[in-house]
């Protein structure tokens, strides 16, 4: 074997080996939302009653969220895709550093360890690939609410003052529509004594879906989806039985599998009302849809680049932009992506640029002139959706790419090969 081959057999990282070149047919099968499962698996300390979640993907961040809700003592089984949890038992409010910084949802648990117990020390979860992901929006509700918050040596230590342990009713405007920061102060209203509201709320469907499971615990939730939520404190809260909504980004992704490949899919089950902007860009660059209520058909005819700026629900959303990027990489014409949301989020522009795509980058702008073909290369993906945005190009690129950078990927998107394969592609993981 020639000495190359040999040095990258022997150093090889986790990858995904990708014929490219390749059609794909047949339906899509979508998981839960991973950013609503790990959200309502931190709104599940609010209950000292058994609650169970139905349709929670298979995520290595759902395994890292359990174990940090089994650290806090909480008792929680999976039993294939549902996940029967008990916080009678929850004692630790301290949650570990090190489980902590890699799993940024883990933070959302403040608002609910408040509201239960009210105290709580969590590590700030800092920054990651994409940008400084700050938390002062959450830290400002939560001091609204009446929470003694110290921020020192990384770790956010809040209690509730006062005998009754209680967190008071607020009006809480937000400085941006923060859909963590939103999350979180939902989390702690709920139990508040009082009515609170918040303005300038996120409206993205996860925090439709979070507002929903509250309710089912018998939360008094109003105006979720819209710039401004209402909250009745309650007591105390109880169990339920959930289930968690469609993944909108996995479902987007797997349309520009079948966009990117020239292919006719379909996704199901998904909400269309949670990609409609997606959607219209999809239209816009020369695909046609067939829409159900839960159910989505794509037929891509002839590519061509249209302008993205991603934006907070309904807008365009940040974590499909890089995935649409690789499409407009091989569509006809020039297309110009910006990036509003974070300050990091364009590193896949290198990975794409080294499989023959033609993008300038003017800070978060980037320029493509879409090209014929890509050429297979070894990429990776330096964060979650840049390395999805790579398992797209790759199907797309001529000859058989490597892409690393599955630590990212198994964050968010279940046995994506499993899926892809299902359709046609081929895929094998080393
Ligand atoms: C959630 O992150 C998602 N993660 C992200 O998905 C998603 O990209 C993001 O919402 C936006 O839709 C989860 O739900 C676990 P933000 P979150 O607070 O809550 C700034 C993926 O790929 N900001 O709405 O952290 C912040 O810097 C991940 O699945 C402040 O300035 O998002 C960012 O620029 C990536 N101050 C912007 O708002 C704050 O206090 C959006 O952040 C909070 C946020």
């Amino acid at each position: 074997m020639p000495n190359a081959a040999l040095i990258s057999q022997k150093i090889a990282k986790p990858h995904l080996e990708i014929e490219g070149d390749c059609a794909l047919s047949g339906e899509f099968s979508i998981s839960g939302a991973k950013n609503s499962a790990l959200v309502l698996m931190a709104a599940s300390l609010l209950t000292e009653e058994s609650l169970v979640l139905q349709n929670v993907p298979q995520l290595t961040d759902i395994d890292g969220m359990s174990e940090i809700l089994l650290a806090m003592g909480i008792g929680l089984r999976r039993s294939n895709d549902a996940l029967h949890i008990n916080a009678s038992g929850l004692k630790h409010v301290e949650l570990p550093y090190e489980l902590v910084h890699g799993l940024r949802a883990s933070f959302f648990c403040i608002g609910s360890l408040l509201a239960r117990l009210g105290q709580a020390k969590i590590p700030l979860p800092g920054g990651c690939e994409i940008g400084a992901r700050p938390v002062s929006e959450h830290i400002k509700g939560l001091k609204a609410l009446g929470a003694y918050i110290n921020v020192e040596h990384g770790v956010v230590t809040a209690s509730v003052p006062g005998i009754t342990n209680r967190l008071k009713g607020a009006d809480i405007v937000l400085d941006c529509p923060s859909v963590g920061a939103t999350e979180t102060i939902l989390m702690a209203a709920v139990l508040a004594e009082g009515r609170s509201s918040i303005e300038n709320a996120a409206q993205e469907p996860e925090i439709q879906d979070l507002a929903k499971f509250l309710n089912a615990m018998g939360a008094k939730v109003s105006g979720a989806g819209g710039p401004k939520i209402t909250i009745e404190g309650v007591k105390e809260l109880h169990g339920c039985n959930y289930t968690v909504m469609p993944d909108r980004i996995e479902a987007g992704t797997f349309l520009l599998a079948g966009a990117i490949t020239r292919s006719v899919v379909s996704v199901t089950p998904v909400i269309p009302e949670h990609l409609s902007s997606v959607l219209q860009k999809l239209r816009d660059c020369g695909c046609s849809l067939e829409i159900t209520d839960n159910e989505i058909k794509i037929t891509p005819k002839e590519i061509k680049g249209v302008d993205i700026t991603t934006q907070p629900f309904p807008g365009f959303p940040t974590d499909l932009q890089a995935p649409f990027m690789a499409l407009m990489a091989t569509a006809k014409g020039t297309s110009v992506i910006t990036e509003k949301i974070y300050e990091n989020r364009m590193q896949h522009v290198a990975e794409l640029q080294r499989m023959g795509a033609s993008i300038r980058l003017q800070g978060n702008t980037a320029v493509i002139e879409g090209v014929p073909n890509l050429s297979a290369a070894p990429v990776c993906g330096g964060d979650l959706r840049s390395t999805a945005a790579m398992v797209l190009a790759s199907l797309s690129a001529k000859g058989v790419s490597k892409v690393e950078g599955l630590k990212h990927l198994d964050r968010g998107y279940s046995a994506i090969e499993k899926k892809l394969n299902k359709a046609g592609a081929h895929i094998t993981r080393y």
